[in-house]
């Protein structure tokens, strides 16, 4: 059974009084999830990958363990690769330095992207003249289908598209699209940083050859992401970096990689944080994705409803809370963003986050918020309690 009151008890810094609704930012993270960290550092810290003695055995074990992990978690099939990196971005970047590109290929992309997956396509087409083409959503972030079948041809080497927008909470048709773009002999890259945490995301249902996401918005560390890839894509896509850890045989004049995730992981990786991502992994079973999403729902439901009867307030993203995830963007006419975000944490205890959320192109040319907006955004710890109150907190000041 899906419990709050329990879960909340795993997250000491909630004690304090907090309210905390910047997930889409960062989440918190869980007391078992440190404590397994900690046990790397206290039991058995060594390198992973090199040494035959029992602490990098263990390490190497532990490290290891945390691709498979990934893997169930997304239901990757067992050919398919989990590659640890650093974050999204670094995911998403692997993708686009991997790609063997010519000069009038295409990517597919839209407007309501984070800017880790939208100027890393901009910048090929200055480096390799690829044509960038952005598809655009209506107002409330919902994209018509027609729209990804004017823009996807037979030129479009790449579809890279967000399965939630880290603004409008809204979820994508990353299904249909991905089909559209199969069709036309196009890959397809889902940013699942704001989807992951919060969905039960499988990459076999979506037809995906690229997933990119990021363990410290679902309950792990900074510093550690995944990038998935299709069995099929792993050969063309080339690794970012190279070097210790990433061959098979070198000679004074030669060299070869390996074969298998440890080709895109190259140095030392960040051990303790994988670690920690497994073990986030393990919480959030261990508590019920099932339970999760319908827990963040009602709450979703609620703030979204609350906020729409503030006088003079302006809520982003779709109407409809179904096609949406626990993400609410929101502004007070004549009021800063910035201004309502410190008010909310001064009178309220409420943290949120404000200003262009690295999507500029969303604010400017779609909502036509170039200062930016403030953003609310829940977890499995928030309660019915703390979006009432941060309900009443938005009316105060809307109000004063
Ligand atoms: C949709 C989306 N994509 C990519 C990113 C980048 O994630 P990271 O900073 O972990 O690389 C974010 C972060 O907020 C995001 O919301």
């Amino acid at each position: 059974m899906f419990n709050p009151s329990k879960i909340r008890l795993d997250f000491p810094i909630l004690k304090s009084g907090i309210i905390y609704m910047d997930n889409a930012a960062s989440s918190l993270t869980p007391e078992p999830v440190l404590q397994k960290m900690l046990e790397f550092y206290h039991d058995y810290r060594a390198n992973v990958k090199r040494g035959v003695h029992r602490l990098s055995q263990k390490a190497s074990e532990e490290y290891e363990q945390v691709h498979r992990k990934v893997a169930k978690f997304i239901n990757a099939k067992s050919d398919d690769m989990i590659v640890l990196t650093k974050n999204t971005t670094e995911s998403i970047n692997i993708v686009a330095n991997g790609l063997d590109w010519k000069k009038g290929d295409k990517v597919v992309t839209t407007l309501i992207e984070h800017h880790s997956n939208f100027i890393t396509w901009l910048r090929l087409r200055k480096r390799f003249g690829i044509k960038v083409e952005v598809v655009k959503p209506d107002k409330e972030g919902i994209f018509d289908f027609k729209s990804f079948e004017e823009a996807i041809d037979d030129k479009t080497k790449l579809v890279a598209m967000t399965h939630t927008s880290n603004v409008l909470g809204v979820i994508t048709p990353v299904e249909k699209i991905s089909e559209l773009a199969h069709d036309h002999g196009a890959l397809f890259l889902v940013d699942g940083a704001q989807s992951v945490p919060h969905l039960k995301v499988d990459v076999q249902k979506i037809g995906c050859d690229y997933l990119a996401f990021s363990g410290h918005k679902m309950l792990g560390p900074t510093g550690i992401g995944v990038l998935y890839m299709k069995k099929d894509v792993v050969e063309r896509t080339q690794p970012l970096c190279i070097g210790g850890g990433t061959v098979t045989k070198v000679s004074s004049d030669l060299y070869s990689l390996i074969e298998d995730s440890r080709k895109f992981e190259a140095g030392t990786p960040a051990i303790a944080e994988a670690i920690g991502l497994g073990a986030a992994i393990d919480y959030i079973a261990r508590v019920g994705f099932d339970g999760l999403m319908s827990h963040e729902r009602k709450l979703t439901e609620k703030m979204c409803r609350g906020l729409r009867d503030i006088p003079k307030i302006e809520v982003y993203g779709p109407k409809d809370h179904k096609k949406r995830i626990g993400i609410a963007a929101f502004n007070i006419i004549n009021f800063s963003p910035h201004d309502v975000a410190l008010a909310l944490d001064v009178s309220a205890n409420i943290m949120v986050r404000s200003g262009n959320h690295c999507a500029m192109p969303l604010m400017k040319e779609l909502l036509k918020k170039p200062e930016g907006c403030v953003r609310a955004s829940l977890y499995l710890y928030n309660t019915m309690n703390e979006v009432n109150e941060l309900i009443s907190a938005v009316n105060e000041i809307a109000i004063s």
